[in-house]
């Protein structure tokens, strides 16, 4: 296990938790070796040759004779910020960061200002949530300059949001120092926003006054479950009786916007909110198929303390013992209609349950919908739904049902450049009762399960999976996984120990993205080109500043360009890099150039990322700053607090601590991003 006096909260201990494979069936190498240590694609070619002699660097030259699949935009053309770590966020020359709503902002022209020294659950359900995460924004009448920004909430930072709660011992898992109001506090924090936002002439403003704006949240949502697991009695609990309603939802990660225009929102690591009061082995508060499942989430860890408060209806549920089922209603995509602030947001059961990282889709061609979604945790899987039905341009209501049923599959790489795409059939193959499987929410709740008896490939911790409406091309983004040991490499999987990540490309064959089979390649392998260690790849004009470790959301521009954002947790120090925003060139010549165009401050990782339609506003969420790794940076060498925080961006006001931010960047004197 870790070393926990490295750490310096629990959120970052939670993060190094992913690194604790919940999945029991990783699997001894399938790759051949020469596959898995070099560009498949320069094997393919007959390039093997020139490869060999050049590993860490993709030759421009080689790139350029197999450049014709790849189209990508034109590539960038901004002057590269340099790389490092200090107190604030920087940009690359040229551009404006805004910062445009920061945790504790008002959503609504009555929220109370917001004082952090007493915080409460009623005032920060009227403000801007903690640890902001994915952002969409859907133009309003088709304006580039007036929309809807949707933003996740994943997680919160107690030491950093509280003076209540001391400098945190991340060994003691009762949480002695947190209580009923500031866990409600918490949950308040969660969720969602969505607000209105308008420009006017540079500068981006919330419109507080809209009829829009809503916080979404786990203490008062109530939400629908639908698709094949809802009602099935694994969803009961002793507030619902009909499996079919649940208040709230949580660890908003990464998400997505529908071609319909509603907003998801993917549940990520619900398994850290599930509490034991012993930490006791799953069997002793679940039998029989529950233990199995409970153990295979690797439920209650005890890293949240909702679940503590038994006496309090809002904290209860989160107690494995006082409500076993309760966790089961965690783990899916939730829909929410952007316009209709006070419609029920949907759990889509069809899609699975697991730590959906997020929920990108596209249109295939032939009106399908095909939504992708990594399971983040080491050695997990990466999914694929395709609706039943088909999007009808003309009935949006009719839309807002396509999540509700198809078919959800699971990823198998295989070293000779494909990948097969497994259903998760209730009764098919190895989905029967002998197996534990008795109907298709059995399936569904345990997809985990399901994809391990399938022979689904273990990824290294896949983040977002985002599809490029240009080129059909989808990129799976694989954070790191240090667990992987020499034995257990494969094609897909290609490095042990692998700090640093990999980003691989998934192409539909003729751009379908409902086909059985894709091949697939790698983009890049990540982490320094100069320490020949790392065994990293990247495009050769890649500069110093330009590589990245630990890649997690990305972004596709209209232009069908690749933006990549990091989140090295307490890794950074390795690379002396704040975690930032990186262009990545997918086609052309220069496939596999990264240039840096935004960094964050200390301790914060990047999310979001989104473009306006016309490509001159980019969205950023800056995530936990002054919070990761502050013990190794030399100008503070402590865990951050409340009262003593590494940084206190974005304010730098000594009574305010560091708040998680949304930036509006936009170029000086206008023009499109990039
Ligand atoms: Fe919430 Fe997987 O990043
Ligand atoms: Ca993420
Ligand atoms: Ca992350």
């Amino acid at each position: 296990m870790h070393d926990e006096d490295e750490f310096c909260n629990r959120a970052e201990v939670c993060e190094a938790l992913d690194d604790t494979p919940q999945n029991p069936l990783v699997r001894e190498t399938i790759g051949d070796i020469i596959n898995a240590r070099y560009h498949r694609r320069d094997v393919m070619r007959g390039m093997l040759g020139v490869a060999a002699i050049s590993s860490v660097l993709i030759p421009a030259l080689l790139l350029a004779a197999c450049s014709d699949d790849d189209a990508g935009g034109d590539g960038f053309h901004f002057k590269e910020l340099q790389s490092g770590i200090d107190e604030t966020h920087h940009v690359a020359d040229g551009y404006v960061a805004q910062v445009l709503l920061r945790w504790g902002d008002p959503v609504f022209a009555d929220a109370p200002p917001f004082d952090p020294r007493r915080q409460s659950a009623k005032a920060q359900l009227r403000q801007f949530g903690y640890n902001n995460d994915y952002i969409g924004f859907i133009p309003l009448d088709g304006s580039d300059d007036r929309g809807l920004l949707c933003v996740n909430h994943e997680y919160t930072n107690e030491e950093v949001m509280f003076p209540q709660i001391p400098l945190q011992d991340t060994k003691e898992t009762d949480f002695k120092d947190m209580s009923e109001v500031l866990a409600e506090v918490e949950m308040a924090a969660h969720g969602g926003t969505i607000i209105e936002i308008a420009r006017s002439g540079a500068l981006w403003k919330p419109v507080l006054d809209s009829k829009y704006n809503r916080r979404i949240s786990p203490l008062d949502t109530e939400m629908a479950i639908d698709g094949p697991a809802a009602g099935n009695a694994r969803l009961k609990t002793s507030e619902d009786a009909t499996g079919r309603k649940v208040i709230g939802t949580l660890n908003n990660c990464a998400g997505g916007i529908t071609a319909w225009n509603t907003y998801l929102m993917a549940e990520e690591n619900f398994r850290f909110y599930f509490w034991q009061d012993e930490q006791a082995e799953p069997k002793e508060v679940c039998a029989g198929k529950e233990a199995q499942s409970v153990k295979r989430y690797g439920l209650g860890e005890r890293r949240q303390a909702w679940g503590k408060f038994t006496d309090n209806p809002n904290l209860r549920r989160f107690n494995l013992a006082a409500e076993p089922n309760e966790a089961n209603r965690f783990g899916w995509i939730v829909e929410v209609d952007p316009f209709d602030p006070k419609s029920v947001p949907v759990k889509h059961t069809a899609l699975g349950r697991f730590c959906h990282e997020g929920a990108e889709s596209i249109v295939n061609k032939d009106g399908r919908v095909v939504l992708y979604s990594g399971d983040d945790t080491r050695f997990e899987y990466v999914y694929r739904f395709v609706s039943a039905g088909k999007l009808n341009p003309d009935n949006r209501d009719a839309n807002k049902r396509l999540l509700s049923e198809g078919t959800l599959s699971v990823a198998r790489f295989a070293a000779d450049g494909t990948v097969q795409w497994l259903p998760l059939v209730y009764g098919e193959g190895p989905l029967t009762p002998e197996n534990g499987f008795d109907s298709q929410a059995d399936v569904l709740i345990d997809a985990r399960l399901a994809a391990d008896k399938l022979g689904a490939t273990c990824m290294d911790r896949p983040e977002d999976v985002q599809p490029n409406p240009k080129t059909n091309s989808v990129y799976v983004i694989l954070t790191n996984n240090k667990k992987r040991s020499e034995t257990e490499v494969d094609a897909a999987n290609p490095r042990a120990d692998n700090l640093y990540g990999h980003i691989i490309e998934m192409i539909p064959p003729d751009g379908d993205h409902a086909a059985d089979v894709y091949n697939w390649e790698i983009l890049v392998k990540c982490g320094d080109p100069k320490d020949e260690g790392v065994g990293a790849s990247w495009h050769e004009e890649t500069s110093v500043h330009g590589w990245f470790a630990s890649p997690d959301n990305c972004a596709v521009d209209a232009d069908g360009r690749l933006w990549v954002a990091t989140d090295q947790g307490s890794g950074w120090p390795r690379t002396k890099k704040a975690d930032g925003l990186y262009a990545l060139e997918t086609g052309g010549t220069k496939r596999g150039k990264s240039k840096l165009f935004f960094r964050c401050p200390v301790g914060a990782e990047l999310c979001g990322a989104y473009f306006t339609p016309d490509q001159e506003t980019l969205f950023v969420a800056v995530q936990h700053p002054g919070t990761d790794g502050t013990k190794s940076y030399e100008r503070f060498g402590r865990a951050s607090t409340f009262e003593d925080p590494a940084t206190r961006w974005p304010d730098f006001d000594d009574k305010i601590p560091p708040r998680p931010s949304v930036l509006a960047i936009t170029r000086k004197g206008g023009g499109k991003i990039g």
